[in-house]
């Protein structure tokens, strides 16, 4: 490859979220991290739902997941604002890890007849069709691609995208009867996307770490993954809820089974936690908990962070 198209294949991602449901503050949370947000401190960065924003030519856009923060995101992000006159955008194209409220919704602030490309798996956009709301994209613009599971498709010329896979669960609003937490099926999934040499890994949701993802990984240049609670009964011990992470589909970053000792391995990659909770005191900028996960050799995303690859 000539040095000239090795620099235009760049991947380029930009973090349009960094928050778990809810983002940071919660409308109605008065938990630690939140009192701080609301008070200004600068301790805590406020943080939008999760969503990433990937190019390889900084014109056209693929959004990995549509937050419900989507709109927000947008004003706050130039490169995925419209050019000239009329109908324009440089969203090309969304894929959905999930049929979860904070990763799709945003789709709804998608709808003034934008041609636009939807993929998921058929789980997941058999969920968003069942839901007429959704019909406001009409399909004659928005149109819908069903990806089956290590599937190669390009969603945008010269990004190579598959999606795998990751245990997890039916999203929160279609459980009933018993809830299976450890699923390895179209639910959820990873993005594993590749321009040039590169490799990003998006996984905001994870239940556990399998042999597939660990072997799926190896070789990533950067990997997002689930940071949503610190400790398993966070949600519990905060009054916030009555949930554990585990039985939310999130693996805990701390302790026995957690993200740090996981996937300690991989520190050839550059590991970002996302989808971080409200709860999580890894959000405290200079807390003992930030301080483990940095030490670990894990960075905490925010809103705003981009970087080329
Ligand atoms: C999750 O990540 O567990 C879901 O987004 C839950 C929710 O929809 O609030
Ligand atoms: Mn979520
Ligand atoms: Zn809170």
């Amino acid at each position: 490859m000539s040095p000239a198209s090795a620099s235009n294949s760049r991947l380029r991602a930009l973090v349009l979220g960094s928050a778990a449901g809810g983002g940071v503050p919660q409308w109605n949370c008065g938990c630690r991290v939140c009192r701080l947000a609301w008070s200004g401190d600068a301790r805590v960065k406020p943080r939008t739902q999760a969503s990433l924003a990937l190019s390889v030519d900084g014109v056209n856009w693929l959004l990995l997941n549509a937050s419900i923060d989507l709109r927000q995101q947008i004003l706050a992000t130039p490169p995925l604002q419209p050019k000239g006159e009329g109908r324009h955008s440089p969203i090309a194209a969304v894929i959905l890890t999930n049929a979860e409220v904070d990763s799709s919704a945003g789709l709804l602030a998608l709808r003034e007849r934008q041609p636009l490309m939807i993929f998921g798996t058929q789980a997941t956009l058999e969920a968003i069709e069942a839901n007429r709301m959704f019909d406001v994209l009409d399909r004659v613009v928005a149109s819908r691609r069903e990806v089956r599971l290590g599937e190669a498709f390009e969603p945008l010329p010269g990004l190579k995208i598959e999606l795998f896979a990751v245990p997890g669960k039916v999203p929160l609003w279609l459980e009933e009867g018993k809830i299976s937490l450890d699923d390895v099926g179209e639910a959820t999934v990873c993005v594993v996307a590749e321009a040039g040499a590169k490799r990003l890994v998006y996984a905001p949701g994870c239940a556990h770490v399998t042999e597939d993802f660990d072997a799926r990984i190896a070789n990533a240049d950067v990997l997002f993954f689930d940071g949503t609670l610190f400790t398993d009964d966070e949600m519990i011990a905060n009054r916030l809820g009555d949930k554990t992470g585990r039985r939310m589909g999130h693996m805990p970053v701390s302790g026995p089974g957690g993200t740090l000792e996981s996937l300690a391995r991989h520190a050839h990659a550059r590991r970002i936690l996302i989808h971080i909770n409200n709860s999580n005191p890894i959000l405290v900028e200079g807390s003992p908990e930030e301080a483990k996960v940095k030490a670990a050799g894990w960075e905490i995303a925010f809103d705003g962070m981009e970087f080329s690859l």
